[in-house]
């Protein structure tokens, strides 16, 4: 497998992303979803590792920090993360990959995108 893509979306935002970013890899890419994860799917082995979630108080969803602190990374994989948002991501990505290098990995690329916002009360 050359690239993984793990999603995790309320109302498609960044599963929309997530398709939209496969489209741009070289090779043979695989959608996820970060529950497979959580209810203890096999891990495919990669090169290039993606997470796309929306971000829920200027941070990952703790089902997304959940199933990445599972994950086993080979070693020299790439990492990269495409966070969904409504202008407000703050320093996001930053705690991202804080928490993974506290689990021994680290995310080699981070980007936020805005898009339509669905958090009804703001
Ligand atoms: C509970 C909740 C909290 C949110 N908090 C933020 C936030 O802190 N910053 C921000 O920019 N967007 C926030 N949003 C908006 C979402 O991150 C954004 O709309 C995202 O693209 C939704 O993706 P999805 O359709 O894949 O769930 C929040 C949405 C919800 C439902």
């Amino acid at each position: 497998m050359d690239n993984i893509i793990y999603w995790y979306s309320g109302t498609g935002n960044s599963l929309s992303a997530a398709r939209r970013l496969s489209a741009y890899l070289h090779g043979e890419t695989v959608l996820l979803p970060f529950t497979a994860l959580l209810y203890g799917h096999e891990q495919p082995s990669a090169s290039v590792y993606g997470f796309v979630f929306p971000l829920y108080g200027a941070e990952a969803p703790w089902p997304v920090l959940k199933a990445i602190k599972q994950l086993k990374l080979p070693e020299n994989a790439y990492t990269f993360a495409a966070a969904t948002c409504s202008e407000r991501g703050g320093v996001s990505l930053d705690d991202l990959n804080n928490f993974m290098m506290d689990h021994g990995m680290k995310l080699s690329y981070g980007r936020r995108i805005d898009m339509p916002g669905n958090c009804l009360p703001s």
